[in-house]
């Protein structure tokens, strides 16, 4: 299973991955966590992407693209993958033919007033990436810890709702033409993502199962 997951900022890209990667046992790529992690270890390419990201704006694509094309070239890719959050301009759909032939790109759609309540309640685990959320399931412990390591759970800075909405517009403003890229090869399928997981989910697999 080769698929694509994008959508505006608290789509659920990252919680329907995690989902379907214990599911399927393939891997979840997300440009987003690749980029935080290396903004945590303090990389050189951690120190270039970290501006871009703070400010909610879009990472140049030639980075993007190396950072993609390197990824999926790895042992672990070769079989299915979840990607999530990529591609996000033409430019980066266009690469992305060039490197593999995904079964199916899905966009997750959510309106922007869901979207800033979710990421304002969001928690997420530093060192296994599973995602919490103060107002939906699953809720993290009293003690914000993850349930599965331990750590202690953050709050991305990108999430407070002023840069949440700087996020939500310019992810529209590049969106566009993917949509019409994709609608010439027939592999975009739109599922309304405002509904709770329970109700998502199972469309969302109906949806992979008929484009495998
Ligand atoms: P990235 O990390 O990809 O962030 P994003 O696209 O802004 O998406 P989010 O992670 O915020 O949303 P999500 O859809 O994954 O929602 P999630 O499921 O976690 O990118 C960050 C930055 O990196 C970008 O701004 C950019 O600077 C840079 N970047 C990344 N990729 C790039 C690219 N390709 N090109 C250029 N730059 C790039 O969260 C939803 C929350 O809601 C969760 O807490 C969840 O539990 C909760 N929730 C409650 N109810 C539901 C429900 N029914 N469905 C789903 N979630 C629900
Ligand atoms: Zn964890």
């Amino acid at each position: 299973m080769k698929i694509v997951l994008i959508g505006a900022p608290g789509a659920g890209k990252g919680t329907y991955a995690q989902i379907l990667r214990e599911k399927y046992c393939i891997p979840h790529i997300s440009t987003g966590d690749i980029f935080r992690e290396e903004i945590a270890r303090d990389t050189e390419l951690g120190r270039v992407v970290k501006s871009y990201i703070e400010k909610g704006l879009l990472v140049p694509d030639e980075i993007v693209i190396e950072v993609v094309s390197k990824r999926l070239k790895q042992p672990d890719a070769l079989r299915g993958f979840i990607l999530d959050g990529f591609p996000r301009t033409l430019e980066q759909a266009k690469a992305l033919d060039k490197i593999v032939d995904v079964d199916a790109v899905v966009h997750l759609v959510v309106s922007e007033e869901v979207a800033v309540r979710r990421l304002s309640g969001r928690r997420i685990c530093p060192v296994c990436n599973r995602v919490y959320n103060i107002y939906y399931e699953p809720k993290p412990r009293e003690d914000e810890k993850c349930d599965y390591d331990g750590a202690q759970l953050i709050k991305r800075p990108d999430d407070e709702p002023e840069v949440v909405r700087n996020r939500y517009r310019v992810f529209y403003e590049t969106f566009k033409p993917i949509i019409e890229y994709y609608r010439v090869s027939n592999k975009l399928i739109e599922v309304d993502s405002n509904k709770s997981i329970k109700e998502v989910f199972p469309v969302l697999e109906e949806v992979l199962r008929r484009n495998k």
